[in-house]
């Protein structure tokens, strides 16, 4: 059974996520994701994140319980939540490398802003805006 999850959340400090930081986070998620076949997206405005997740519904169970006890950001909100028969996210972890233009094009001012129906948009433009 395949599961999508789409969430919001926001990280900690003023500064937002801070380079290594986010490295770190690319480079543990690009490792483990591909292990677990599992496949996300992830958007990063400010100190907004906003992630989708999808693979076999245990290993996004999993993954999702590790990224909720990260201690790097906080208020995590899940959006969406489904069980999906496709793929739409086929890499194991894509950062939108213009947040700016991603927002314009869904119209939105923040990402905290965004809804299941904007999540949905979101993973149609496989948050590449
Ligand atoms: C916003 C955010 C998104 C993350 N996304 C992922 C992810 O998709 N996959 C993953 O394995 N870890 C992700 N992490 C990192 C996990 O919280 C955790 O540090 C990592 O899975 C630990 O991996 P390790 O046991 O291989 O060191 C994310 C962390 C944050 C703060």
């Amino acid at each position: 059974m395949l599961r999508r999850v789409v969430f919001t959340s926001r990280s900690i400090g003023a500064a937002g996520l801070s380079t290594v930081s986010l490295a770190h986070i690319l480079g543990a998620g690009e490792r483990n994701n591909r292990r677990d076949q599992v496949g996300s997206g992830m958007v990063i405005h400010g100190d907004r994140i906003l992630q989708a997740l999808e693979g076999p519904a245990h290993e996004v169970g999993r993954t999702l319980e590790r990224i909720k006890a990260d201690p790097r950001h906080t208020d995590v909100e899940i959006i969406v939540d489904a069980v999906v028969t496709s793929r739409t996210l086929t890499e194991p972890m894509v950062l939108c490398d213009d947040p700016e233009a991603f927002l314009r094009a869904v119209k939105l001012p923040c990402l905290s802003l965004v809804t299941p129906e904007m999540a949905e948009a979101v993973l149609e433009r496989r948050l590449a805006a």
